[in-house]
Parts: structure tokens; sequence; C-alpha cells
């Protein structure tokens, strides 16, 4: 393929709104004939190569990859030459010629561009320190599949307002159309470029974004409530980050403050007792186990929109 023909995926606004609308009635489709569509039979090959840890995201492009007919080859920074400080350019030469796409999980955004500025296969984002795109893809299914839409809602995220779960859901709820309120901290907002660049998307969409420190302002009337970890893979200072973070905790008073048939999402791992309470999360309004199984829909939907793009594959499903 033509490297400047090919498509990837490193954070949520490389899907305009109509691309993204695509991707997620895709998902849908496949979540229905889960293993109806096939375009890496033959069997192609996709690299997941992680730099983190990884429970949710390892699985999902594993099984996903298996059930589109390719085989996945899931490889560890510690039991690769890049763990040993191969370049990233030389790693992604050699990967191209063998794999139909990349998957990375690794620390700076700038890791994954790199990758991406070379290959002639398209590159996923799996988590870097700044966006988690993958992760929300499979977050909005969710919300459709409960809410019935996206445009209009209110999601309100609390916590850690300058993580990659936070910044994902600027961007890509922006593009859904979304009202995206991020309840934080100071010192933990977003970063303001990208604050920005959601409120450049929501303009266009009819959505809109704000990051307030209030948590009951944030939350109030909301249909989505979301939270995520206080101390995000590669970071430290626990004592000052719970501290900060203590009155962000999602717990049955503040979700009292949103919409009365509001649900809760949490990416998961979750730490009962710290950024959410054992009773929200296990409770009746959060769809957290539906947003991890989403994970699996929405990768497959977006890799198999991937390499029709790219075109590596076919649009129409294969038997
Ligand atoms: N939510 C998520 O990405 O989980 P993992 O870190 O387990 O992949
Ligand atoms: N913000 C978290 C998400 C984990 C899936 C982290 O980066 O560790």
């Amino acid at each position: 393929a033509d490297p400047k023909q090919v498509r990837h995926f490193l954070r949520d606004d490389d899907l305009t709104p109509e691309e993204q609308a695509q991707v997620l009635d895709l998902a849908d489709a496949m979540k229905k004939d889960r293993f109806g569509y096939r375009p890496f039979a033959g069997p192609r090959t996709v690299a997941v190569l992680f730099d983190k840890p990884s429970t949710r995201t390892r699985v999902s492009f594993a099984v996903g990859v298996g059930e589109l007919g390719g085989l996945p080859l899931v490889i560890d920074a510690g039991s690769s030459q890049m763990g040993r400080g191969e370049p990233i350019e030389d790693t992604a030469r050699v990967l191209e010629r063998q794999v139909a796409a990349i998957v990375w999980r690794t620390s700076g955004q700038e890791r994954v561009e790199a990758m991406a500025s070379i290959s002639s296969v398209p590159v996923v984002n799996a988590l870097t320190d700044e966006f988690h795109p993958c992760q929300i893809l499979a977050d909005l299914q969710t919300i459709r599949e409960h809410k019935g839409m996206l445009k209009g809602l209110t999601l309100a995220y609390l916590g850690d307002g300058a993580n990659n779960m936070a910044h994902s859901y600027l961007l890509g709820g922006a593009t859904a159309g979304m009202h995206v309120r991020i309840g934080a901290p100071a010192g933990y907002l977003p970063d303001a470029v990208i604050l920005d660049r959601a409120a450049e998307i929501a303009a266009a969409t009819g959505g809109s974004v704000t990051a307030v420190s209030d948590p009951a302002a944030a939350a109030a009337g909301a249909h989505v409530l979301a939270t995520d970890t206080w101390v995000s893979m590669g970071q430290d200072g626990k004592e000052e980050r719970v501290a900060a973070f203590t009155p962000y905790r999602l717990d049955a008073d503040l979700l009292a403050q949103a919409s009365p048939d509001a649900i809760v999402l949490h990416c998961l791992p979750a730490y009962r007792g710290l950024e959410i309470t054992g009773e929200v999360i296990d409770g009746p309004q959060s769809v957290v186990w539906d947003q991890a199984e989403n994970r699996l829909h929405a990768q497959k939907a977006l890799l198999h929109w991937l390499a029709v793009r790219s075109g590596q594959a076919s649009g129409a499903p294969e038997a």
C-alpha cells in the first residue's frame, strides 16, 4: 500500500464525525455477527506491542484479530529488541513487510507518531500517556447501546483531568457531538491545546467541552458519569494525587447529582474506595462489563475499517 494512503488511529480526532459513526455502526454489526467478518483471513498477522501492562487491551486485540481471520502476534517490550533501544523506525521497517497492522501501547504520543510516520500499514494507539482512543470507541458504543444516541448527551468525567482518558473523552466525545465536562482539581486540568482542539470539533458537531473544579457542578444532570484511576501507569506521587482527587471520588452522593438514569463508566482496572466506591461500580447504574466487552467489538470494527480504507481489504463481510 502507498504509505500516504494508509490510515492510522493515533488519537480520537483521527476519525471525522462521519467516520467515527461508521466505525461504531460496524462495531454494532460485528457484535451481532461475531464471526462473520474476516478481513485478515489468510491468515494475515497483526502485531500487538506492549510497553506497559494490560489485561483488556491485550485480550481484546488478540481475540479480535483471531475472530477477523488473522493471527495476533503479541509482543512485550521486555522480550523485544525495541525494549533494548532498537529505533522505532527500524522496528516499523521490519514489521511493515510482514504484518497487516501494528497496534502499540507505549508512553509518549510521539512514539506512535514516529511509527506511523513511516509505516505502510495502519498503526493503532492502544494507549499512550496522552490518549486512549480505542477505549473511547468502546465507551461510545456502550453509551449508544444504553442511551440510544450520543449527540446532545452530557458526559461528565471526574478525577485526573490531565490523563489519557480525560483527553480522549474530550476529543472523542466532541467528535460524537456530546457535551463533555471534565471535573478536576487545579493542577490536573486538561492540556489547554487539547481542550481547544476539542472545542473546535464541538463547535462543528453541536457538542461542547468544559473543565471545572467543582465535582458536583461537573456531575449535575449528566447522562453519563465516568472516572479513571488517580495514578496512571508510569506516574508517581500517589499520596499527593489521592489528596487532590478525593473530592472527585465517584460515590453515591456524586452519582445522585447526575440524571436519575445516568450510566457509570470506568475503563478499568478500578481501585474501589479510591476513584470509585464499590457501591457505585458494582451497583445498578454501572455498565463497566458491557464497556469492557465492547473493546473487542469496537477494535475489530476499527481494524476492519482501517484495512478497507488503506486498500488492504474489501468492505464486504467475508464468510
Ligand atoms: N482499560 C484498559 O485499557 O485496560 P487494560 O490496561 O487492562 O488493557
Ligand atoms: N489512565 C490509565 C488507564 C488504564 C487503562 C493509565 O494510563 O494507567
